[in-house]
């Protein structure tokens, strides 16, 4: 890339003074993040070449393969940032339960905790289709000094201080806010550096894309199945188009730049629906708003929920905000 594109590692000290706490502490662990995101990106695109191994010598692990990349980028994410010592406690996805973390010299003296969904769309990894990483970073809520609880990780979404995703997809790019609008850098394989090549993203205020796992659409409530027949109409810019990847990064990543809506209902089968609050919703709605974007549970805003556990799934309306409110329209008017 040419000199007119800025590195993440520019950008991030350029705006380390616009951080609401300034102490230098949030821009030392977006830096973690950038690194943590460039290890997980060596280890997904190496995921190929294993699973064409895998596929030659035993089709009995075709599923594994999944799991352990899950694993392998829930290890790797939580290596990295253990050890730039900069938080003090991280939940993830793929663990039971939240880790708390000692700094070597001083005792739980960091005050930020990260929640990361490590591979998101990892049923799309033995296709070789676009898969992503989610992190979401709070400020402790309890005195620094004293370990973590699972209070620090049940904050509302508004709480926020930082969100973003990596999608590895044709180009590798980090995506992150921290509360002043959303920046998308491409990484440059050959030299291991983020490029800013997507400054100031915003969501178009309407769009004509619509994804939603249609396979589930006789499970979904009727306000959902009355707001697809809608997309599904001939009339004005419509039918609109059906793009459904199963990550919710690319899918994600797609409609913020063509506009669109994403939709993760709840169903007859899954009364919550299936998407993950604190890894998958909040991070996604901090960045949907951040780009002039909306996210619902169906009724009202997703980050205003108060999380009651870790694990805790929640229906997901997300993407252009007349589309978003189109679809809660819906939702009412069929209650
Ligand atoms: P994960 O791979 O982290 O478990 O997340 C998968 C999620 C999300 O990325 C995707 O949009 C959705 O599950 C797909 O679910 P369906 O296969 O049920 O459509
Ligand atoms: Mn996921
Ligand atoms: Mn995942
Ligand atoms: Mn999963």
């Amino acid at each position: 890339m040419d000199k007119k594109h800025k590195t993440l590692g520019e950008f991030i000290i350029e705006n380390q003074s616009s951080f609401q706490y300034s102490s230098g502490e949030l821009s030392k662990l977006i830096n973690a993040i950038r690194l943590a995101a460039k290890v997980v990106n060596h280890e997904v695109n190496k995921a190929g070449l294993i699973d064409i191994l895998g596929a030659a010598g035993d089709t009995n692990i075709q599923g594994e393969d999944q799991q352990k990349l899950d694993v392998l980028a829930n290890e790797k994410f939580i290596q990295t940032l253990k050890n730039r010592e900069i938080v003090c406690g991280i939940a993830s996805e793929e663990e039971d339960d939240f880790i708390s973390i000692n700094s070597q010299d001083e005792q739980h003296q960091n005050k930020y905790i990260v929640l990361i969904d490590p591979l998101d769309g990892s049923s799309n990894i033995d296709v070789n289709v676009s898969v992503g990483t989610i992190f979401s970073i709070y400020r402790r809520v309890t005195p620094v000094g004293t370990p973590v609880t699972i209070e620090d990780f049940l904050q509302p979404g508004d709480n926020q201080v930082a969100a973003g995703y990596i999608v590895y997809g044709t180009s590798t790019m980090l995506v992150y806010t921290t509360g002043d609008g959303v920046n998308g850098f491409t990484l440059n394989p050959a030299i291991g550096t983020f490029y800013l090549s997507h400054p100031n993203m915003q969501f178009p205020e309407t769009g004509k894309i619509y994804s939603v796992n249609e396979g589930n659409y006789i499970h979904f409530p009727q306000g959902v199945k009355d707001y697809i027949k809608y997309c599904q109409q001939e009339e004005g810019d419509r039918p609109y188009t059906s793009r459904y990847i199963g990550s919710l990064v690319s899918d994600f990543h797609r409609n913020m730049i063509k506009g669109g809506i994403y939709m993760y209902p709840k169903s007859s089968k899954a009364s919550e629906g299936k998407l993950r609050l604190l890894y998958e919703c909040n991070p996604m709605a901090f960045l949907a708003e951040q780009a002039n974007g909306k996210a619902s549970d169906g009724k009202g805003r997703i980050m205003e929920l108060k999380p009651t556990e870790l694990h805790q799934r929640v229906p997901f309306f997300c993407g252009s905000t007349k589309m978003v409110e189109k679809a809660e329209e819906f939702i009412a008017n069929a209650l």
